[in-house]
């Protein structure tokens, strides 16, 4: 696995264990709480690691529906969520998209993708990235999810000012 490796420094990061499924959920769940349109968050990690688990309770926790379906997007490359909320007084439309680039190798082998436009309408989640690297803009939250025992560890590295609020957020972990 390259865990973000082609990125450089001006980063905080920290390491989190993740003792059981539900506090994978918990980290998901909080750090859906604050994101915005554009917010992009890369998941590295080998086969079996947690993406997907903290992808879909992340999904679940902003659509508010904790049984909603979330299937792995591996076939599809991609999923999309959308819900109509509520934000200072103002309604908007806000999607979730949910990637899954395993079997993609490089950007020369992905389907067309706007992503300026898919970005401007909500937030991506994107498991197995590493081929989509240099069409990401600098600013992104990076989880690099690994084994610990029957567990697991995150290391969350914050690219960027605006994920910078996570570092009080997560720090009752
Ligand atoms: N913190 C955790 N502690 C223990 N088990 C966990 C934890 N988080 C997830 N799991 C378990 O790990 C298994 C694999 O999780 P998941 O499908 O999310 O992995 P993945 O990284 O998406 O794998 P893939 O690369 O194959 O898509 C699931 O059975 C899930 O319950
Ligand atoms: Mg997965």
């Amino acid at each position: 696995m390259t865990c973000h490796s082609s990125f450089s420094n001006n980063v905080v990061s920290k390491e989190i264990v993740l003792r059981a499924e539900q506090e994978t959920e918990r980290l998901a769940s909080l750090i859906s709480a604050s994101v915005t349109f554009g917010d992009i968050i890369l998941l590295y990690g080998d086969f079996g690691s947690g993406k997907t688990t903290f992808a879909r309770a992340f999904i679940r926790k902003i659509l508010g529906d904790p049984s909603l379906i979330v299937p792995s997007p591996s076939y599809l490359l991609m999923n999309e969520y959308q819900i109509i909320r509520e934000v200072q007084g103002e309604v908007e439309k806000f999607r979730v998209y949910h990637f899954d680039l395993w079997r993609i190798e490089s950007c020369e082998s992905l389907p067309p993708l706007d992503l300026q436009t898919i970005l401007q309408r909500g937030v991506c989640l994107i498991e197995w990235p590493s081929a989509i690297e240099k069409l990401l803009p600098y600013e992104k939250l990076v989880l690099c999810f690994s084994f610990f025992d029957e567990k697991r560890k995150v290391k969350l590295s914050m690219f960027g000012s605006k994920w910078r609020h996570l570092q009080d957020d997560i720090s009752s972990f």
